[in-house]
């Protein structure tokens, strides 16, 4: 089972991974928790390059990256681990590429598509909990309630985040246009509710949709994962 957590920076995604990771545990099932990019000796490299303020990227230059550092993950360690019948839990996934990268900077939808497709094998989420927050409000938490800096600048942002405020907001649209087409996977939460509110509705989502019959899931995700392989990477 892919389980992935999506939204802008600073709606949380963190602080909710952890808790689902502890409730799994709880029930004595493993999760394999990654984050985006990174996760692989190589993806790792190519996050310190996507995320160091001291250097410009074009747009394309940074979706190849990002599909880079996700080929590599997808390829080293996800794909053997839901073919082993892991629950993965996923911090971003191609999602963010679509906010960040299509709606963010404006690159062309059918591209990311194709792109998007390879870099992915084309595996899906079976779900995918989408913490939804305005983008002021996520700054106000970055800058620990203190007010929104004017011009994005500062050691504490990364290069996305010095990208501002216009630019989340397109993000944050892509999002919720995302979550209208892709309705059947993805779940809207408000990250303004309380913490312990938010994992009890994801917990109580999973037990509902997978959880209550995890390991004949898990079979068949296996079996599906398999058989589909050679497809995938044709
Ligand atoms: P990170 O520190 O992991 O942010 P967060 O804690 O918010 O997840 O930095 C990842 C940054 O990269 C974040 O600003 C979102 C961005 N991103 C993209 O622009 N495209 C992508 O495909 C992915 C996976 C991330």
């Amino acid at each position: 089972m892919l389980i992935t957590f999506e939204g802008i920076d600073g709606a949380g995604k963190s602080t909710q991974i952890q808790e689902l990771v502890h409730a799994l545990s709880a029930r004595s099932i493993e999760a394999v928790t990654l984050r985006e990019p990174g996760g692989t000796a190589v993806a790792e490299k190519i996050r310190q390059i996507l995320l160091e303020s001291s250097h410009e990227i074009s747009p394309i230059g940074e979706l190849l990256l990002f599909s880079a550092s996700r080929a590599e993950l997808v390829q080293e360690v996800i794909v053997p681990a839901l073919a082993n019948g892991k629950t993965v839990i996923l911090d971003r996934f191609f999602d963010s590429t679509t906010a960040y990268q299509g709606y963010g900077r404006g690159i062309d939808l059918e591209l990311l598509r194709s792109i998007i497709a390879i870099s992915t094998c084309g595996i899906t989420p079976d779900i995918t909990f989408y913490l939804d927050l305005e983008p002021e409000e996520a700054m106000k938490r970055k800058f620990s309630k203190t007010s929104i800096p004017l011009a994005f600048e500062g050691d504490e942002l990364d290069r996305m985040e010095r990208s501002g405020l216009e630019f989340y907001r397109n993000v944050r649209q892509g999002y919720l246009d995302i979550m209208h087409i892709k309705s059947e996977r993805f779940v809207w939460i408000n990250a303004l509710d309380p913490v312990a509110v938010i994992h009890s509705r994801i917990i109580a989502l999973l037990d509902e949709r997978f959880l209550q019959n995890q390991s004949s899931y898990d079979e068949r995700n296996a079996m599906g994962t398999s058989k589909s392989k050679k497809e995938r990477f044709l």
